[in-house]
């Protein structure tokens, strides 16, 4: 077994069960990836799904969804699991009457297809709702708890279970690994999210969402009910018990990783948050991705269609707890050699409906975009990166990704992605390299974060910041005492020589920078250039070709006060506003 997630350590556990010998390696730690990073509800109830399957589909996906359910709950208490496991209600809700009649489709639906789905006006949000889809009896639990509690039932007799062990490639029935151990299996059943080989071209069949999540102290009472906005994007919640209280779990903002960078998606949930409660503190946030196949169902079996010894499952739309333990009920019966029921609905070599085609062909369009686009990109300095700030820049023929840590040192590495060499871009939210082809993500440093990428970034050359001291600060001005003074307090607070005169240059690059002084501008022969041959992108040169030395000039000619700690922006407000006067 590969990946220590819930579909990992639930098909390892069921096959352990069957009496199977099985071994199970973990990238990171068990949990670490999109399962210990969700909302964690664990419900048949998935938004708006039912109305969009047809009858059958509907209701295989129900019952999958409805064992998923009954199994964790009932394997939580069979084996003693500490997982704060509670039964709550989930509601799909529409805020306001356009989105109604979908909430009424969806009940009637999930009805047909054999679900306790049931209409409601009634919530205990603290704002009103037209009307909601609601399923009773539902579960909500702390999964990393519940995998840790899987996970230990296969390690009672003899050590099965690895982590800080990725696996690097499959071949002939023989894993290996990065730590140089290999592991020889009869089946291997490839459980990393989206399958780290690339055979089975189940990247080239989903795409993928990024989802942010915080977890808040709030004035009042937290409601009860697990609930899902039909809005889009929309926002989910529940309560969350946490060190003997109720915090409230909020979470949302969906994107496109291929198609649209984060646009700041814990801002917008704060705000969200801050709009409809009282917000007293924000505890946590996190954000995690999961991948979509077009036609909206998992893939589970074979990872290519020719052979059953490598299996996998996939694709669980943001709804992996219930789907993805009924999958692993698929995939122990495969690798015993039998078929299970559910199988044919989920195989991962379906044909997909011709519907779906145009859906597919346009994400993998983008992908390609994603691929050529980010390489033609501009390079860009990085003489304005803050403290916690990435960016890709153009490095010879190839592009560094460059990220400035929070102490204002410079870390670089190459910018591309190690599965099939997309561009990476920098997260600044959750402060890492992410791949907006397939989801790789990357430490600043490199070191993979998730698959399917198994190598790490390569380390290139920060690029060379300006020499010390800053070229252009003469002796005895006041950038030259700003200097001084500056590596005078960093050495005071522990910092090594060269560590104390490297802040101090950036400081007084970045003031130079925010001022308009720019070091072209500050060399005196940019007073000789005349401002029609002046390039129009000439850092220093302002509107109308006058650089900022030259507008202090003007504004002290004209008695200006205040000019001193104007920018160049306003230094030409007021000049032109003096001259008009
Ligand atoms: C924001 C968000 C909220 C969600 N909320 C819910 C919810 O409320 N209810 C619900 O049912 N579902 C929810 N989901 C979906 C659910 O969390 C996922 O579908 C599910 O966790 C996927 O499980 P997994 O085991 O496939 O993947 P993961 O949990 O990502 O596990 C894969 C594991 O494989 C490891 N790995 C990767 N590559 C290798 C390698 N080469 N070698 C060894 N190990 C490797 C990783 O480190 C990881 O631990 C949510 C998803 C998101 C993004
Ligand atoms: S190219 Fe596939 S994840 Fe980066």
């Amino acid at each position: 077994m590969i990946g220590g997630g819930i579909v990992g350590a639930a098909t390892a556990y069921e096959l352990h069960r069957a009496g199977v010998d099985v071994v199970l390696l973990e990238a990171r730690r068990l949990g670490d990836g999109t399962s210990g990073n969700s909302t964690a509800k664990v419900t048949s109830l998935h938004g708006l799904t039912y109305r969009d399957f047809d009858p059958d589909t509907a209701r295989v996906y129900g019952q999958a969804n409805e064992w998923g359910l009954a199994r964790v709950a009932e394997l939580a208490s069979e084996l003693g699991i500490d997982c704060a496991l509670r039964r709550k209600a989930a509601y799909t809700y529409a805020e306001g009457a356009s989105d109604l009649s979908k909430v009424e489709e969806e009940v009637e639906a999930a009805r047909a297809a054999g679900l306790p789905a049931s209409f409601t006006t009634e919530s205990d949000l603290p704002w009103e709702i037209a009307g909601a889809v609601r399923f009773d009896d539902q579960v909500e639990f702390q999964p990393v708890d519940y995998i840790l509690g899987l996970a230990a039932e296969l390690d009672r007799e003899h050590p099965r279970v690895y982590e800080r062990t990725r696996a690097t490639a499959v071949s002939g029935g023989v894993v290996s690994t990065d730590t140089g151990f290999s592991v020889r299996a009869e089946r291997v059943v490839v459980a990393t999210q989206l399958p780290f080989l690339d055979r089975g071209l189940f990247f080239a069949r989903t795409h993928i969402e990024r989802s942010y999540a915080l977890s808040l102290r709030i004035r009042g009472a937290v409601p009860e009910g697990m609930y899902l906005s039909t809005e889009s994007p929309a926002h989910t919640l529940r309560a969350i018990p946490w060190g003997g209280e109720e915090l409230l779990l909020v979470g949302g903002e969906s994107h496109d990783m291929t198609r649209t960078k984060d646009r700041g998606g814990f801002a917008a949930l704060e705000n969200w948050a801050r709009e409809r409660f009282e917000v007293q503190s924000f505890e946590h946030r996190w954000g995690a991705h999961d991948f979509i196949a077009e036609d909206s169902l998992p893939y589970v079996g074979r990872l290519t269609p020719t052979s059953d010894r490598v299996l996998t499952a996939t694709a669980m739309r943001k709804w992996g707890y219930a789907l993805g333990t009924a999958s692993a009920a698929i995939l122990a019966e495969t690798v015993q050699g039998r078929h299970h029921p559910w199988g044919d609905t989920f195989d991962s070599w379906r044909r997909p409906p011709l519907k779906t085609l145009p859906k597919a062909l346009l994400h993998n369009a983008e992908d390609g975009v994603a691929f050529f686009g980010d390489r033609l990109r501009r390079g860009h300095e990085v003489d304005d990166l803050g403290p916690g700030q990435g960016r890709v820049i153009r490095s010879g023929v190839g592009q560094k990704a460059v990220h400035r840590d929070g102490a204002g040192v410079l870390h670089a590495v190459s910018a591309r992605c190690t599965h099939l060499g997309c561009i990476v871009r920098w997260n600044e939210g959750e402060a890492s390299w992410d791949c907006p082809c397939h989801g790789s993500r990357f430490e600043p440093d490199g070191t993979v974060l998730a698959g399917p990428a198994t190598r790490p970034l390569e380390a290139r050359e920060p690029p060379k910041e300006e020499p010390m001291p800053p070229r252009g600060v003469k002796k005895g001005t006041k950038r030259a005492r700003q200097y001084e003074h500056v590596k005078k307090s960093e050495k005071q607070a522990g910092r090594s020589e060269q560590r104390a005169e490297e802040i101090a240059a950036r400081t007084v690059n970045k003031e130079k920078a925010r001022s308009g002084e720019s070091r072209t501008a500050s060399r005196s022969s940019v007073k000789d250039i005349s401002s029609g041959k002046r390039g129009g992108k000439r850092s220093g040169s302002g509107p109308g070709g006058r650089t900022r030395e030259q507008l202090y000039n003007d504004a002290k000619k004209l008695g200006i006060a205040g000019r001193s700690s104007m920018n160049k922006k306003q230094l030409l407000a007021a000049v032109n506003r003096k001259k008009g006067s």
